[in-house]
């Protein structure tokens, strides 16, 4: 069911520190599903009352995060930050008779146990590449905010979602996981028909570190740079009342198209209001590890006033979307331009349904569709999720509707 959102008439100029960033006049999105709270498919209602008494599953301590699509499924994951999340990836249908479809665990229930590093500890995103396998960062850790513990080291895992079945497994190895780590997002670099020469680049939050898997022979390197740290004073949020400090450096990573052989990956800490560029033949050279300073360059000019950045994600015609997580927005970078304020466009802002767009995904259908979640986390951490009101959402946007006319519009 595909709820089309109100349009919405955004009237207010947004001050940032070189300039305003348009607003864009026609929003091409919608609502797809959203809940109050999660809730899980079990194999019966009597196992989910039992988990529910034994608080193996405490509905108030499950958000969703991660966002993937393939085909007529999206795939969700539940992070475990607090206890009693009893699964934490999921699937569901992308047409459903209900707006808050119960998430059915993926690949099945046996992935989910905690406590046993053969299956899922805490999953926090997904990448699926064009062959339908399916990348996932687990971050091998259970309550990062609370009583942290480490029961298993973070792990790549790689799902086929054609069969539905776990095909890889692959620890970091720990002489690249830092003592308090963090490593949250994950962008797959595939230019390959059969995804040969499969690259995974994943970003280590805390102690702001780009870590590149290669697919072919398993290994993995880390990058550390001075670009990857957070903003001091951007750390510092204030969203709908509530303050909070993320000091998040190295976040939300996208992929340029391929141009001549070479693929630009472009990056930003979430904690600040500038953009990076790097090129991925660089990164892709294990030998370049230590003798790369100059290889990892500013791109343009800063987003300005909260100018802070979750997931980005690049469509096939070249351009970024990306969460305003602070403007309660959707933004926009026509890739062929210069990043000047003047070049960026908000397509989308609503108070109430993107509070906190969280991870962005672009699918690999034609045409193609970004898929957005939202999920109040700071409300979630900080214990103030209303649950009478729909926290969360997965949003849709068609991006070349969403540009059309614009100056995102290549
Ligand atoms: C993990 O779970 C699998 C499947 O349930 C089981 O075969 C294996 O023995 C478990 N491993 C550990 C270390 O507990
Ligand atoms: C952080 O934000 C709060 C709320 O806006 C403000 O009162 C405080 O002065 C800020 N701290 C710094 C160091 O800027
Ligand atoms: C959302 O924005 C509208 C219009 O600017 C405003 O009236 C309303 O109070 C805002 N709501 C919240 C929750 O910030």
């Amino acid at each position: 069911m595909l709820n089309i959102l109100p349009t919405l008439v955004v009237a207010s100029i947004i001050t940032t520190c070189y300039g305003d960033v348009q607003i864009a006049s026609k929003l091409p999105l919608g609502t797809l599903y959203r809940w109050k709270q999660i809730d899980f498919e079990f194999p019966n209602e009597n196992l989910r009352q039992e988990a529910i008494y034994n608080r193996q599953f405490i509905p108030s301590n499950v958000i969703p995060l991660g966002i993937e699509r393939w085909k007529d499924r999206l795939f969700i994951s539940t992070p475990r930050w607090k206890k009693g999340v009893p699964a934490t990836l999921s699937t569901v249908p992308i047409v459903s008779s209900t707006a808050s479809p119960t998430l059915e665990p993926y690949p099945s229930w046996d992935w989910q146990n905690a406590d046993n590093c053969t299956g899922f500890t805490s999953l926090f995103r997904m990448n699926i590449d064009h062959c339908g396998v399916m990348w996932a960062l687990d971050s091998g850790q259970l309550e990062p905010f609370g009583d942290t513990s480490n029961p298993c080291p973070p792990t790549l895992f790689a799902i086929n979602v054609n069969t539905d079945t776990v095909i890889g497994r692959y620890p970091i190895p720990s002489e690249f996981v830092l003592q308090d780590s963090l490593i949250t997002n994950l962008v797959v670099d595939s230019r390959d028909v059969l995804c040969r020469d499969l690259h995974v680049y994943m970003a280590d939050a805390w102690r702001f570190g780009l870590i590149v898997f290669r697919d072919e022979d398993k290994a993995f390197w880390r990058f550390n740079h001075y670009t990857f740290y957070p903003h001091p004073l951007l750390s510092n949020y204030t969203l709908h009342g509530l303050n909070f400090q993320w000091t998040d450096g190295l976040f939300g990573m996208s992929l340029g198209n391929v141009h001549q052989g070479d693929r630009l990956l472009y990056y930003h800490a979430m904690s600040n209001d500038l953009e990076f560029v790097v090129k991925t033949s660089v990164i892709r050279d294990p030998s370049r590890v230590n003798n790369a300073v100059s290889e990892f360059e500013l791109l343009g000019q800063c987003r300005g006033a909260d100018g802070q950045v979750s997931a980005a994600a690049v469509d096939r015609n070249g351009v970024m979307f990306f969460n305003l997580v602070s403007r309660d927005s959707i933004g926009c970078w026509d890739t062929h331009k210069p990043y000047l304020i003047r070049n960026l466009m908000i397509v989308a802002q609503n108070n109430r349904t993107l509070v906190l767009p969280n991870d962005l995904r672009i699918d690999h259908e034609v045409p193609q569709m970004v898929w957005i979640i939202t999920n109040k986390l700071p409300m979630f951490l900080a214990d103030v999720i209303d649950p009478n009101e729909f926290n969360y959402r997965v949003i849709y946007l068609d991006p070349v509707a969403a540009v059309e006319n614009s100056i995102c519009q290549p």
